[in-house]
């Protein structure tokens, strides 16, 4: 089996994996501009936490290369202007302010706008690189969570689709299925953009993994029935205390979990974790479309008119959570404690 490879950089360029079209389509968008990188990200061409991150440095590398200023203040005060615009294409995964600010130290800490380009380019090449070692490692800390036998189910799509290789949650799945762990998997469709559906199926059979799709609310029924024994999915954004925000839908999961006794794992590299929030309560949390609950791809699925809500994130309070995988370790309550090792002994704190 070839790796999943979202994004890739060759020729001076950015090559993107477009994820609305998968699974029907496998189309490579070309980008060289760093508007265009803003854009798939904020039309969910490339998705996902870790991955919007990375697009995020390629795409500040992008712009450092259409900056023609030549004194160094001009030229940062351009950068940090494209800095800011990257920075708003999404507002809830903090990976993707993460990133950005990780590029503008950079640039501040030699202002010079001579090789600027070439700094920067480097730089998300290291994130790049960084971002799926830190994948298999989470995989290497978090498979001794998944049962042997028995059922997990995920939610969204957390595979080498939303990072730059191998993913979080879905690598942790990865991680014990070729240690040999033998599992039922379920996924959900996750409504309405359908990333469980599009992406994580589509994942799961190129990596030769049997999984069973499920309707969103399907989760309760099969809970109920004793047919999951463990809960695993990303995360956008942690906050210190552990509340964290995934995508919408993962509350009830967690709280369904709690209710039928079954442990519910978060999986997210470092860089998703932000000691700066105290809780959940001050996640912004990404407002989309109403056309992607009213609409399928285009065609109407409701009567035209009818007034639609599309929250793309939902905040699970910290105590409905059993442990939080990162490339730090596996941390449990009191989180407030245990993130902030994390933190320190992860890539971010190195
Ligand atoms: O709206 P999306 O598709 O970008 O949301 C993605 C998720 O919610 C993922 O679960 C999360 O980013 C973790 S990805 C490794």
């Amino acid at each position: 089996m070839s790796e999943i490879r979202p994004i890739q950089w060759s020729d001076g360029k950015l090559w993107l994996l477009d994820q609305t079209r998968l699974p029907l389509e496998e189309i490579t968008l070309e980008l060289d501009r760093y508007q265009q990188a803003i854009d798939a990200i904020r039309d969910m061409q490339v998705r996902g936490a870790p991955a919007i991150g990375v697009t995020a440095a390629y795409a500040m590398a992008m712009a450092a290369r259409e900056i023609s200023a030549t004194s160094p203040d001009e030229y940062m005060s351009e950068l940090e202007g494209a800095a800011s615009r990257i920075a708003a294409a999404r507002p809830t995964a903090v990976n993707l302010f993460w990133a950005v600010q990780r590029m503008v130290s950079l640039a501040k800490s030699e202002p010079d706008p001579l090789g600027m380009p070439e700094r920067l380019l480097a730089e998300a090449q290291r994130m790049y690189q960084e971002d799926e070692e830190i994948n298999r490692k989470m995989g290497g800390l978090g498979k001794d969570l998944l049962p042997d036998g028995g059922a997990v189910l995920t939610h969204c799509n957390t595979g080498a689709l939303a990072t730059t290789g191998f993913g979080t949650a879905l690598g942790v799945i990865r991680a014990g299925w070729e240690a040999g762990k033998r599992f039922k998997v379920f996924n959900t469709e996750t409504r309405p953009f359908l990333q469980g559906a599009r992406l994580t199926s589509w994942e799961f059979q190129q990596l030769g993994i049997p999984a069973t799709l499920i309707v969103d609310s399907a989760a309760g029924m099969l809970m109920r029935r004793g047919e999951i024994d463990c809960v695993i999915t990303g995360a956008d954004r942690i906050a210190a205390n552990g509340d964290t925000a995934n995508k919408v839908g993962t509350y009830s999961l967690a709280v369904l979990a709690k209710e039928n006794g079954i442990p519910f794992y978060i999986a997210a590299p470092t860089s998703t974790i932000d000691l700066n929030l105290a809780t959940g309560d001050d996640i912004d949390i990404e407002e989309r479309p109403s056309q992607e609950v009213t609409h399928f791809q285009g065609t109407p699925t409701a009567p035209e008119g009818v007034p639609a809500v599309n929250p793309a994130f939902d905040v699970t309070p910290h105590r409905y959570i059993s442990g939080i995988v990162s490339e730090g370790g596996v941390s449990r309550s009191p989180y407030l404690e245990s993130l902030k090792l994390a933190v320190g002994s992860g890539a971010s704190g190195a």
